[in-house]
């Protein structure tokens, strides 16, 4: 199977959240298992370019709508067994942001990304590498499968299959529909059961509407997405196309999140032999500027701080909790700027009890899953969600709200039961989330064996992409037989 990632962020070379991870790591696990995978992604100028990276294709033609030709580059780097490709094309990609600056999306951003999807076929076209699939990741790539049913449908890559996954139903890329011209996608496609919502042109409709096969990243948020409650609009569609829409479950790169292997935490550790946790215990609280002191639970965040996470619910209460509860928190995270305010605030006023870091920093995330001892998700809404999973992997036990992929991962404790891995709450309230902190407070202190066992069923569980891969492979081979047939 020859397969074709084009995805807006791939770990290790660009990345702002799980979407990331999730393209770098099943590319790697379907190369490692005998695929042929290129994940096309731009080359922002943040792109840590690796050694091993070389230009592999210069002057590719981009033929865009209303005459225009570009020229971009293509340069390649090693992912695993896989190959990263790297779109070059200093005009939309040599900035400091992946979609914004300090805030602000960059008002082109549909050109931009326009641009990306057209020329990673091209890039197919000039090559002659012709994918049998197409996988595109959310609103950024939505015009690929427009391309494949219109503009490109009498080329070599008509026959190509499209799969497409929706990350985060809530960004759906929406601009004017002079973009589509741009685009050079034929405006009789500037319909309400293809490209337009409201009026304008909307990227993450135009995938879903125009994709061979659907998918999103839990069986849970596959549901919840074809309610009005959380279709974000488009859940009418999203029913309309049922039939064609799977939810598969991230897997996780267990290769990079691992406590045994992991080179960023200061001792390593597994179930059998816990005391490398305490040593990432004490090295965060000694980094973070927290009272070094075993005894108390830490409770870490690493996290985008937006509307979805629900960390404003967090923000509220931290000082009553702190006040009232004898615990730490840690918050890793960047955002909104009242947000990042709002827990500056919080550990200024409280040293050696809350501390924050405000920024994206990849080695303070995994020793904030290491050195806490819980992790708190109280999302709103939450498509998968990586970080749960990795914090089980670390032996920390989350503290999430049911929603989305966490229902999927994480297992309600069961009070003298022993039983399950982590803390569940329904509403999305700072009461719910007072109190369910304040139920994992309890278990800390007067159920020791109980945050134990929690602890091993966590780390038993196997969150590697093992099952889901196959799972992806199913869907693929069903595009592949429907798009012949087209
Ligand atoms: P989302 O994609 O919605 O942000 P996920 O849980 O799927 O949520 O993935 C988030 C990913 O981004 C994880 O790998 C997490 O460790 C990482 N991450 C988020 N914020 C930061 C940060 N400030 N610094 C480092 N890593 C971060
Ligand atoms: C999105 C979602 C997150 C998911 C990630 C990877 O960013 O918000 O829940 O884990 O994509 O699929």
């Amino acid at each position: 199977m020859k397969i074709l990632m084009v995805s807006p962020e791939c770990a290790p070379f660009s990345k702002v959240g799980g979407l990331a991870d999730m393209v770098s790591s099943l590319s790697k696990c379907f190369a490692a298992s005998g695929c042929e995978v290129k994940v096309f992604t731009p080359l922002y100028s943040t792109v840590k370019r690796p050694p091993k990276m070389a230009k592999m294709l210069d002057n590719l033609s981009v033929h865009m709508g209303l005459g225009i030709e570009e020229f971009a580059s293509v340069w390649s780097a090693p992912l695993g067994k896989a190959e990263a490709c790297f779109l070059e094309f200093n005009k939309f990609y040599d900035r400091p942001g992946i979609y914004n600056y300090e805030g602000t999306d960059y008002g082109d951003n549909g050109g931009r990304f326009a641009f990306l999807s057209r020329a990673a076929l091209e890039y197919c076209l000039a090559t002659g590498w012709i994918p049998d699939v197409i996988h595109c990741h959310d609103w950024t790539v939505g015009l690929i499968p427009v391309y494949l049913n219109t503009t490109l449908r009498h080329t070599a890559l008509g026959r190509t299959a499209t799969v497409f996954t929706i990350h985060n139903l809530q960004h759906q890329g929406v601009f004017d529909k002079g973009v589509l011209e741009y685009a050079g996608i034929p405006m009789s496609e500037f319909r309400a059961d293809s490209t337009e919502a409201m009026g304008a042109l909307n990227m993450m409709k135009a995938g879903l509407y125009n994709a061979t096969k659907l998918t999103t990243v839990s069986p849970t948020y596959s549901r919840e997405i074809q309610t009005s409650e959380y279709g974000c609009g488009l859940d009418g569609l999203l029913r309309f196309r049922a039939g064609d829409l799977i939810g598969i479950l991230n897997g996780v790169d267990t290769d990079e999140w691992n406590p045994q292997t992991d080179k960023n935490i200061p001792a390593n550790y597994n179930l059998g032999d816990m005391k490398g946790k305490a040593a990432c215990k004490k090295a965060l609280q000694e980094k973070v500027g927290l009272a070094v002191d075993a005894k108390k639970p830490l409770f870490g965040v690493v996290s985008r701080l937006y509307d979805q996470k629900g960390l404003d619910l967090l923000a509220r209460i931290a000082q009553p909790l702190v006040d009232n509860m004898d615990i730490q928190l840690m918050v890793l995270g960047n955002g909104e700027k009242w947000l990042e305010d709002a827990f500056s605030g919080l550990t200024a006023a409280n040293p050696g009890k809350i501390s924050c870091y405000i920024g994206f920093n990849g080695a303070l995330s995994h020793m904030v899953e290491a050195g806490s001892d819980f992790f708190l998700m109280p999302s709103r809404f939450e498509p998968c969600g990586l970080n749960q999973m990795y914090s089980m992997i670390y032996g920390t036990l989350p503290i999430v709200r049911a929603t989305g992929g966490l229902v999927d991962t994480v297992e309600q404790y069961r009070e003298g039961a022993g039983r399950g891995d982590g803390f569940v709450f329904g509403d999305a309230t700072t009461d719910a989330l007072y109190n369910t902190i304040g139920w994992a407070c309890s278990t800390w202190y007067d159920r020791k064996r109980d945050i134990s066992s929690m602890q091993r069923n966590g780390m038993s569980k196997d969150f590697s992409w093992n099952n889901s891969a196959d799972k992806y492979m199913q869907v693929y081979r069903w595009a592949v037989g429907v798009r012949s047939m087209i």
